[in-house]
């Protein structure tokens, strides 16, 4: 991979002196699915596979940008005195966005640079390709311009950018995963007050394999803003009684005995949701810690079911590899991973069972739903750092 992010470098801007090299990993959610911005836990880790960048400085204050990935869109260029979002410049608006937010907070970058990107996160799968270049600039950014910036604060400064560049209202776990990663460790964060602990995840007859729909996550958005603004309205239909700033503050007994302030059927079930799925995300940091995979795996079960039923943000594809996953032989446990609609599906497995694991439920799924799953072993890797 560095000779071929170096050589796409060289193809773009002419040659390769100066210049350094970085890599973001992209992220699997385990289990505490949609609770990230309902101030809940959350149990991701960041994978081996990630996007690559390339970086050299200019003596002017343009920034040309070009990606791998997208070549027919060719290099972007902007100048560091005039950053604007533009649908036309596609995946450069993410980078844009660092930048842009970074400069508001008072970091002074000031002198131009050219960047090449290359990566190997299936695009729309839902392992966070868009969090993984934004902690890629983030980095690059904070080196090369010798800030020191905490690396908290670099995941701040990412969030901030895809929720107010590009607009998208997504919670911490994406870039808080990529950026604090940790290799061979699930972080169990607390999105209210961003406490995190590493959890050693150390399989010795298991694998994780992450298996994508391959279908394209239309309505993601939109779905998604509209799960968010049901849960705060659940959440001020609580705050009429009890004394709390997120759902994640409610013990699932709490939940129960004021649900009754809820004035609405699926707000109610969107918020049993989001209660239940982060004392789930609690109990099963526990069960790994006991080296219990056979509880995790049923609360990686529980959680999808929860997310299918209550949450109602799974479908067709993701049902059907999960339910799929579910009847092979040597599989713990199964669940859908990431904002849902599409994407992929996270499954722990045994390892004596893995490759019939891929075989038979791409065959089951390419039978029902009329095209291919992907399926990736996943291995958990560091997080964003210079290579
Ligand atoms: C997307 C968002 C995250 C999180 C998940 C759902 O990945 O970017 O912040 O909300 O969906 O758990």
């Amino acid at each position: 991979m560095r000779d071929k992010i170096n050589s796409i470098f060289k193809k773009a801007f002419g040659n390769n002196n100066e210049t350094r090299t970085f890599f973001s990993p992209g992220r699997v959610n385990l289990i505490g699915e949609h609770t990230d911005y309902n101030g809940g836990n959350v149990f991701p880790c960041a994978l081996s596979f990630g996007t690559y960048g390339v970086i050299r400085l200019r003596e002017d204050n343009k920034v040309r940008m070009y990606s791998g990935n997208f070549e027919e869109i060719g290099i972007i260029e902007f100048s560091l005195e005039d950053i604007k979002y533009k649908a036309e410049d596609n995946w450069v608006n993410y980078p844009k966005g660092v930048i842009d937010v970074m400069k508001k907070h008072g970091y002074n970058i000031n002198r131009g640079f050219e960047i090449a990107v290359y990566g190997n996160i299936p695009n729309g799968a839902g392992l966070s390709s868009s969090a993984s270049l934004e902690l890629l600039i983030a980095v690059m950014m904070d080196s090369l311009f010798k800030f020191n910036i905490d690396r908290v604060e670099l995941v701040k400064i990412s969030q901030e950018a895809e929720n107010k560049f590009v607009g998208v209202n997504c919670g911490i776990m994406d870039q808080f995963a990529i950026g604090m990663g940790k290799e061979n460790n699930a972080i169990l964060l607390d999105c209210n007050t961003l406490k995190y602990t590493y959890c050693p995840i150390e399989l010795k007859d298991e694998v994780l394999i992450i298996a994508n729909t391959n279908k394209r996550r239309g309505l993601a958005d939109s779905k998604y803003n509209e799960r968010r603004s049901e849960c705060e309205k659940a959440l001020e239909e609580l705050k009429c009684k009890l004394d709390i700033t997120a759902l994640g503050e409610l013990s699932i007994n709490d939940f129960e005995e004021n649900k009754y302030l809820i004035k609405d059927d699926i707000r109610i079930k969107r918020a049993k949701h989001a209660v239940y799925e982060n004392q789930r995300t609690l109990m099963a940091k526990e069960a790994l810690g006991n080296n219990d995979l056979v509880k995790f795996g049923k609360l990686m079960n529980e959680s999808h079911i929860s997310l299918r039923d209550d949450y109602e943000v799974t479908g067709i594809e993701l049902d059907t590899l999960v339910e799929l996953a579910w009847k092979h032989e040597g599989v713990l446990g199964a669940r859908m991973t990431g904002a849902g609609f599409g994407g992929c599906t996270v499954a722990l497995v045994k390892k004596d069972n893995a490759d019939d694991f891929i075989k038979n439920v791409g065959q089951g799924y390419k039978e029902k739903i009329g095209y291919e799953a992907s399926f990736y072993i996943a291995n958990i890797g560091n997080g964003t750092r210079e290579i």
